[in-house]
């Protein structure tokens, strides 16, 4: 999507130096920084510390990265060394573990001299791949704000909600959750979005951001405000993204999605996700007892990072001193609170059966 009227994606390769570059989300939405990764090492850090994050970026960072690598040392034990480190950085978003078996599957069968320009052309098509699954997402998701706005006095804007940030910046580009508001948006569609703040890195600023700079109509709430919108009937719609659903239509996200989706539930509010199919783990049945949920460090609840009166972007303690945080970073909302998971291939039931009715092949 556009940034200050250029076009950007979050990770490309720079052909003119021979670089991949990424946006460093770090320092979003206060300061738009490009920086180049070249060893495993920058890979593994970029993703563990989310200088880029989002499950479908998180693989698309990893297949690059599995590329550098073999551009440097393509024997077997480099393959399986980049997919051992990269594996380790982040562990729920199942998009890594699809993105470098992936491309294990495809290079260990190569001679160790195919293997580098083959990684890096499979970089390039899980890349491509993402933004055209995504776009797809944005169209079928779009079907649905059509149908709800269809029911409203005309010109009343369709509300949404969505938390943390499954726009954009979080996949190769489109985004999952936003892509339907794009869609919408140049569509003609007025849409109005609630925009969770996310505690505790506040990615909702990031989708904040995103949306503003593309013009469409936003506010950013507390993560606690989503209930008392619903109540007040003030919300139509809401759409998160996904870290991993398994194969029966349980939805890891960003921690708090369950509650919004409790909360939907209550107030009979269609709660949607939007779900790329290399998002689901096939090998998962109950979400609850079998993904493993990460752990962040502490100090991402007892400090918070932001810009001060003078600009200056830094970090400031919230917690008093000595008093422990507790950083679970996903948690998981059961099929049954889903009321669609809409994929590239149309909306599915959050169901065994719904999944596997989209994408038979994947069913033995
Ligand atoms: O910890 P993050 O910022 O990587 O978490 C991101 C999310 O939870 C997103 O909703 C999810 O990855 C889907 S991104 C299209």
């Amino acid at each position: 999507m556009k940034v200050k009227g250029t076009h950007y994606r979050s990770i490309w390769y720079d052909f003119d130096t021979d670089e991949v570059k990424i946006i460093d989300q770090r320092w979003l939405p206060h300061d738009f920084r490009i920086v180049t990764l070249e060893s495993l090492q920058d890979f593994e850090v970029a993703i563990r510390d989310m200088w880029v994050r989002g499950a479908p970026l998180i693989g698309a960072t990893a297949a690059y990265g599995m590329a550098m690598e073999m551009g440097r040392d393509a024997s077997d034990a480099a393959l399986n060394k980049a997919w051992d480190i990269l594996h380790e950085t982040r562990p729920t978003a199942i998009n890594l573990r699809w993105a470098l078996d992936r491309c294990r599957g495809v290079l260990a069968p190569l001679s160790p001299g195919e293997r580098a320009g083959a990684a890096m052309a499979l970089a390039h098509e899980i890349a491509d791949e993402d933004v055209e699954i995504n776009r797809n997402i944005g169209l079928n998701g779009l079907e649905i704000i059509r149908e709800i706005a269809a029911k409203k006095p005309a010109g009343e804007p369709v509300r949404l909600l969505t938390h943390c940030n499954a726009g954009w910046p979080a996949t190769v580009d489109w985004g999952t959750a936003t892509s339907p508001m794009y869609h919408a948006y140049e569509a003609g569609i007025p849409i109005h979005v609630w925009v969770d703040e996310t505690r505790p890195r506040n990615q909702g600023a990031m989708t904040a951001w995103e949306l503003g700079s593309h013009g469409i109509d936003h506010t950013y709430v507390t993560d606690n405000a989503g209930g008392h919108l619903m109540q007040h009937g003030l919300v139509d719609m809401v759409i998160v993204g996904t870290d991993r659903t398994t194969a029966h239509g349980d939805v890891c996200n960003k921690i708090g999605t369950y509650l919004k989706a409790l909360a939907a539930r209550d107030n009979g509010v269609p709660f949607y996700v939007g779900l790329p199919s290399p998002t689901i783990d096939w090998t998962v049945k109950d979400g609850v007892a079998e993904i493993p949920i990460e752990e962040r460090p502490e100090r991402e609840i007892t400090h918070i990072w932001g810009r001060d009166g003078a600009g200056e972007i830094s970090e400031v303690q919230v917690s008093p001193d000595g008093s422990p945080g507790g950083n679970p970073a996903f948690d998981v909302t059961p099929a049954r609170l889903v009321t669609g998971l809409i994929t590239e291939r149309g909306v599915a039931e959050a169901s065994a059966q719904g999944l596997a009715a989209m994408f038979p092949e994947k069913v033995k």
